[in-house]
């Protein structure tokens, strides 16, 4: 029996200062005992509520399914260990597989050699046993294994989602510099945005936003359009359960209606980036896209703008984005009355430039960069009305 099998207890691992909401959004799909560490929630789940968590999880980046722990104070320990686990209940020697490992305040200091020493000591277990190994693929692998050692302990993981969850299968493309979908999908949840006022990204880019936008108001599960799943290797899996799960989840899919969602960006090149990733998902041909400059955009009352600037890092230089965040600023103020904006800043420091109070600002990991979400909130003057056609 592996040790997940024992106590039903998985690791969700989540990009860094998501962990609460990742907690939150583990706890609506089904999980219990939820335990919050640095970049990862520990929780319990059955096996319907870990296939639906994987389906589901717009937030989270993989679900770890532990299958041993085990003293680890030297390398051979792992070839060791390697060679009493019964890895067929897993996988075939006909199949790929990978590693990868992180090492924290352990005797073993190399994780890419902590990998090889596992991998090899996989390999001769199935060479020992069947005359012929698997062979390991870093890109694309049939299985995935997780390798974590933490002082003289190391836990040995299946990764149950596959690929990681951030990839949700509509962005075969980027723009110059795309925002992770989970991080989108975050920035969607924090807004609290509900479909009854128009939600418009003017500085689009490849359009994840609007992606993680629709699919969060739809109901479409974040991996609506991936075909393999990590779980299906666990020994215990059930093909009719997860097939249950996947119809639970689908059935409850809404349409979107058409307008409620819009986005601009000032290239046009990348509109039709963000055309062909959205046209992926269903409902995409209600999402309203232009080609032009916000500043052109006469204005946008009473709604919910959601957007990702440029930031002078990867994209822009420092005088242009600080021209860019005061020009939007003053957008904000003239032409968008009674409206919610979320406005990530890659980053913080341009918030000043914006020259408008912000009533809230929550830090937000986007990769590598140590950004921040800004919410203002344009005053109420003329309420006039949301007019879709202002955006053509
Ligand atoms: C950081 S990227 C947005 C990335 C986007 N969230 C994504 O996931 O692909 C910033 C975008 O702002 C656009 N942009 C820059 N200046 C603009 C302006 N004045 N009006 C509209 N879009 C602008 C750029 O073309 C670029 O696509």
């Amino acid at each position: 029996m592996f040790e997940y099998q024992k106590n039903n207890t998985f690791f969700a691992q989540v990009t860094g200062l998501m962990e609460a909401l990742g907690e939150k959004e583990l706890q609506e799909l089904g999980a219990v005992n939820t335990k919050i560490t640095y970049r990862g929630v520990y929780f319990e789940a059955d096996k319907a509520s870990l296939y639906r968590i994987n389906y589901s999880s717009r937030m989270l980046s993989r679900i770890l399914a532990p299958l041993l722990s085990f003293p680890c104070r030297s390398t051979e320990a792992l070839t060791r260990t390697a060679s009493k686990v019964k890895w067929e209940r897993i996988f075939s020697a006909e199949q790929t597989f990978s590693i990868s490992s992180s090492v924290t305040k352990s005797r073993i200091t190399n994780s890419l050699y902590a990998s090889q020493c596992l991998k090899d000591g996989i390999a001769d277990y199935f060479r020992d046993k069947y005359g012929r190994r698997p062979s390991v693929n870093t890109v694309n692998p049939d299985v995935r294994f997780n390798l974590h050692i933490e002082k003289d302990n190391a836990v040995l993981s299946l990764d149950t989602s596959g690929e990681s969850l951030h990839k949700r299968g509509y962005r075969l493309l980027g723009g110059d510099a795309p925002m992770q979908e989970t991080v989108a999908a975050a920035i969607i949840r924090l807004s609290e945005w509900d479909g009854k006022k128009p939600l418009w990204d003017p500085m689009c880019g490849s359009g994840t936003l609007l992606c993680e936008a629709l699919m969060y108001y739809c109901g479409i599960p974040a991996q609506y359009l991936r075909k393999n799943f990590g779980f299906s290797h666990l020994p215990d899996y059930e093909k009719n359960l997860w097939v249950k799960v996947k119809k639970e989840m689908d059935d409850k899919i809404i349409p979107l209606p058409e307008g409620i969602i819009s986005g601009s960006d000032i290239s046009q090149k990348v509109i039709e980036t963000a055309r062909t990733n959205l046209s992926r998902l269903p409902f995409f041909e209600k999402v309203k896209l232009s080609g032009q400059p916000f500043q052109h955009i006469k204005e946008f009352h009473n709604g919910v703008i959601v957007t990702n600037p440029p930031y002078g890092i990867r994209m822009g230089k420092p005088e242009e984005v600080q021209l860019l965040f005061k020009e939007f600023g003053d957008f904000i103020k003239q032409r968008c009355n009674g409206t919610t904006v979320f406005l990530y800043a890659g980053e913080p420091s341009l918030r000043k430039y914006i020259g408008l109070k912000t009533s809230k600002r929550i830090p937000l990991s986007n990769g590598k960069f140590e950004g921040v979400l800004l919410r203002i909130d344009s005053y109420e003057g003329t309420k006039k009305k949301f007019n879709k056609d202002e955006l053509n």
